[in-house]
């Protein structure tokens, strides 16, 4: 390991990130009761420019006045170019109870951004004796975030996650595609003619780069990395898939934007039975193995040494913590 010792993020679970329109309050009480490790209420994309005034009250109210059970609540600030943001802050802060734990800022494009909202948490904070200070849920969704995320997830003390916005990060870089996530059969290979002349094609995920780099500066910084939306909530097996994909590269959860996606992100974010049963084997033979002074051995055939202790760790730990939750 590096000397440098990496400070992790406070220890949430966030198989599913609820997303819940504050312009919407029939939905809150859904919302709260549900299955979601991590609801946020939001103000930007979701709510019409008309609506912001009033959907920032109901998120205020809705803060108090629900039983959140132990999920982490967030709300979604609007984007630092918008006259909304400060008031969005403000009022949020001055006004919401202390049951918030998160600010969620969207299109985060450099670390500047987030020290400007970490300074304006800070005095609002000090100045209404919060006690609480809220952590920040960054949406890297831009190719200016994309570019700068490694100073972005380093830029706060306050920092927890690492979202990756695939509807405007497709936007952004201008990417051919209209659907949120998922596949797209243009990005794939054809194979050259195979042996009986043949040829195939292999389809590729066109989010993986953007997904294994943000996962890089998460985990670099000790956050969270979440996947985000999946729009075809008809297509239970693709969201799946594409939260599988998701927990390979190391991501710990994927948003749920309509309420059926919840249980389903829960379960492929979490590690199988078997998975967690294999793991625990290989910590077993890994401890029989330094009691014999060995270093590396064989388990069903196949290698494991050190490092397979420490993938091994990783998944007991996050069964741990789910059992615990
Ligand atoms: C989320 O905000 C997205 O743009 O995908
Ligand atoms: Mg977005």
């Amino acid at each position: 390991m590096s000397f440098k010792t990496i400070d992790q993020a406070p220890a949430r679970l966030n198989r599913s990130e609820l997303a819940v329109p504050g312009s919407q309050p029939q939905l809150f009480e859904k919302a709260a009761k549900s299955a979601a490790d991590v609801v946020f209420l939001d103000l930007e994309d979701a709510v019409a420019p008309d609506d912001k005034e009033k959907a920032r009250k109901n998120v205020i109210q809705a803060i108090g006045d629900f039983d959140w059970g132990r999920k982490a609540l967030s709300v979604r600030i609007n984007g630092l170019d918008t006259h909304y943001m400060y008031r969005d802050v403000v009022d949020v802060l001055e006004q919401a109870s202390g049951r918030l734990d998160l600010i969620m800022i969207p299109k985060v494009g450099t670390a500047a951004d987030v020290y400007a909202i970490d300074m304006l948490c800070t005095q609002i904070e000090t100045a209404k004796g919060r006690k609480k200070r809220v952590g920040f849920e960054m949406i890297v969704e831009t190719a200016l975030g994309m570019q700068n995320v490694h100073e972005i997830a380093a830029a706060s003390k306050r920092n927890e996650s690492l979202h990756f916005g695939v509807a405007d990060y497709a936007a952004s870089t201008k990417a051919r595609t209209t659907s949120i996530g998922g596949a797209n059969a243009d990005y794939a290979v054809l194979t050259e003619p195979l042996d009986d002349g043949r040829r195939e094609t292999h389809w590729g995920d066109m989010w993986h780069y953007a997904i294994a780099r943000m996962v890089v500066a998460a985990r670099a910084n000790g956050l969270r990395p979440v996947d985000g939306p999946f729009g075809n909530f008809s297509d239970a097996d693709a969201f799946k898939a594409a939260a599988r994909r998701a927990a390979v590269l190391g991501c710990e959860g994927k948003w749920a934007i309509h309420p059926s996606q919840i249980t389903l992100a829960n379960e492929m974010m979490s590690p199988s039975e078997a998975d967690v049963t294999r793991a625990k084997r290989i910590i077993a033979a890994m401890e029989e193995a330094a009691k014999a002074g060995k270093g590396a051995v064989s388990l069903d055939g196949r290698l494991i040494d050190y490092a397979s202790i420490r993938q091994a760790e990783v998944l007991v730990q996050k069964a741990a913590q789910i059992a615990a939750a």
